[in-house]
């Protein structure tokens, strides 16, 4: 008989559940046996940047739950929901092979039982409404309600997003605080590829040329970084960026300069907690980055 590689046994499949009792009976099991759980909200497709999410959560938890779902109420009419990639099957290995305890991946009447059109939607003003929320109408209420969703039905100690959506970390801690929601939310530093992309389910999207050029995002948003180290002002730095990118064949939404903590417009001769934020689509996949300035 042939000899089977060893590995080749050992992939498996992460336990799932699909439906909140089950979900419920475990977590709650673990919480009896002493464990804080951990929990990674995502729409699948899974790469590095969700995976270094995992493991963070690996490390302040003793039990981690990561959930799959591509969340319809948070895609605009003209966005990508359709096509967006399900890859449910290799997500599931991949999250054994990152040692993650559950997988929650609810269906969307579970999700939603009154259908996703007349969900209820919970909307966060301020730090909702400026940036992705100007350009993406109804985007963050969508992220807002199902994460909140997501909370009541997974109960987690802690959980963890990526600085990869810097805005929508704060939106989802703005979320937290006003309903008092009794759990830690951590943050996980952006994960690149070599040439600086930002790890994207998206950027499978991009055909061969466009994957060439998508690492100008990156690169733009480090110029206005450098620029504005050597003092240059910054209404000259946004409009030289936007200018950059479409040079390099992006139709950019915004690249900004904006106060980290609350995406306000940096007062004259503020330097400390500032990034620069960038949005731009290439052909139809749109990207966002951004970059801490210290
Ligand atoms: P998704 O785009 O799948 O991202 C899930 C989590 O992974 C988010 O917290 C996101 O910031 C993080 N992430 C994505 N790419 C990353 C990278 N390159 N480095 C580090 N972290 C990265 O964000 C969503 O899903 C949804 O809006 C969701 C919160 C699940 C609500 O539907």
């Amino acid at each position: 008989m042939e000899s089977v590689p060893l590995s080749q046994w050992e992939i498996s499949e992460v336990r799932t559940v699909g439906d909140l009792r089950g979900l419920r009976a475990c977590v709650r099991a673990w919480k009896r046996e002493g464990h804080r759980v951990g929990f990674v909200p995502t729409m699948g497709n899974l790469h590095a940047g969700h995976f270094s999410l995992v493991e963070l959560a690996r490390r302040h938890a003793g039990r981690v739950v990561a959930s799959v779902f591509v969340n319809p109420t948070q895609f605009g009419p003209d966005e990508d929901y359709l096509r967006y990639p399900r890859t449910l099957a290799e997500d599931s290995v991949g999250l054994v092979e990152h040692n993650c305890d559950l997988l929650f991946a609810p269906s969307i009447d579970v999700m939603y039982p009154f259908g996703p059109d007349h969900a209820l939607r919970i909307h966060v003003p301020d730090v909702g409404d400026t940036l992705e929320g100007a350009h993406r109408p109804g985007h963050f209420d969508g992220v807002a309600t199902v994460v909140a969703k997501l909370f009541t039905m997974v109960e987690p100690d802690l959980a963890v997003f990526g600085q990869k959506d810097w805005q929508q970390l704060l939106v989802v801690r703005r979320l937290v605080r006003e309903l008092d929601m009794p759990l830690e939310i951590l943050a996980g530093p952006i994960v690149r590829e070599p040439d600086g992309l930002a790890m994207s389910s998206r950027n499978r999207y991009l055909n061969g040329r466009q994957r060439a050029r998508a690492t100008e995002l990156h690169a733009t948003l480090q110029w206005m970084h450098d620029s504005f180290v050597e003092g240059h002002v910054l209404a000259a730095i946004e409009g030289a960026a936007m200018r950059r990118l479409q040079r390099a064949g992006f139709e950019p939404d915004y690249a900004v300069v904006r106060r980290a903590e609350d995406l306000g417009m940096p007062a004259e001769g503020e330097r400390t907690g500032l990034m620069a934020l960038g949005a731009a689509r290439l052909g139809d996949t749109r990207l966002i980055d951004n970059l801490a300035f210290d």
